[in-house]
């Protein structure tokens, strides 16, 4: 039985839909409620096994690995400002998990940025979390990687999450054409990225969390740098799709793309109303400004 045990948490790019990132304030640090955005995303790994956490980052994201190391600085600041739960949760994954820590020297890709994992995942299979999209399990049900995770371990199959799209959001993806072997549950049949949505007749889109078999790491050795020079995950998924097959699943969780502005401010707000602190006062507050709008 094929157990996952890594992850590679890729930084994100520069892209024109994402927050201004500067040099020393890396998006995946900016705060929802009260948490850096890459604190949800390794503590997503985390509960779901996870033992090893590969970041990947590029120039002027120092920030991010400094986070998770131990600092006196931070840890003697953090309990003066009384930000003591947040230490906690640091402190928490600290001793559950391995932080790695790689530089991505040249921007050429998400393909190319799970490339640099390779020293670290090996010939294992291992899991992929984008480091702006933050999921927040709903209903008491398993955390997105803990139910990709699972299904892997059953079927021994490269597994990816989905998501129904609108039409005009289907540029900014990932598109997944698929057939359902049961509700929820699908067989990958093809991949495009970004298509415009008269390019493809399918609304799955891929929200940032794979598991994948260590074969993706073979096709990426190999792959060639596609849109705008850069090296594409989704073209080696799509092969991976026609060597080993590649199954697509649902979730119930909420999610959001942080590093988006209009997603960041979904976040902060759902996260804050569901927070026991925040949440009632919150909540008075938006049902007193919308009458206002
Ligand atoms: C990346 C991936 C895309 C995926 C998206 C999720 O694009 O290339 O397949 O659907 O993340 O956010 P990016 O948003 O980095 O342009």
């Amino acid at each position: 039985m094929p157990k996952i045990k890594k992850a590679i948490i890729p930084a994100a790019g520069l892209g024109t839909r994402f927050l201004p990132a500067t040099k020393t304030v890396p998006k995946e640090m900016l705060t929802i409620v009260d948490a850096p955005i890459i604190l949800y995303v390794v503590e997503e790994a985390v509960k779901a096994g996870i033992e090893d956490i590969v970041l990947i980052a590029g120039r002027g994201k120092h920030a991010i690995e400094d986070f998770f190391d131990t600092s006196y600085e931070l840890e003697d600041k953090l309990a003066k400002d009384g930000k003591d739960k947040l230490l906690e949760r640091v402190t928490r994954i600290r001793d559950k998990a391995n932080i790695i820590s790689i530089r991505q020297k040249h921007a050429l890709g998400l393909g190319h940025a799970v490339l640099c994992g390779l020293p670290i995942i090996g010939k294992e299979p291992f899991a992929v979390l984008l480091g702006d999209e933050i999921t927040m399990e709903a209903n008491g049900e398993p955390n997105v990687t803990e139910q990709l995770v699972k299904s892997f371990e059953q079927t021994s199959i490269s597994t990816i999450s989905v998501m129904k799209v609108a039409d005009k959001d289907v540029s900014k993806y990932g598109i997944a054409e698929v057939q359902e072997k049961s509700p929820g549950f699908f067989k990958v049949t093809s991949l495009v990225e970004k298509p415009k949505p008269s390019e493809t007749t399918s609304r799955w889109a891929l929200p940032g969390r794979y598991v994948f078999d260590n074969a993706i790491m073979d096709i990426l050795l190999n792959a060639k740098s596609t849109l705008n020079g850069e090296i594409q995950l989704t073209d080696s998924m799509k092969l991976l799709c026609q060597l080993q097959g590649l199954n697509a699943m649902t979730f119930t969780a909420d999610r959001y793309d942080a590093g988006d502005k209009l997603g960041y401010l979904q976040a902060n707000i759902e996260l804050a109303l569901k927070n026991p602190e925040l949440g009632p006062e919150l909540s008075a507050y938006i049902k007193e400004l919308v009458k206002r709008f």
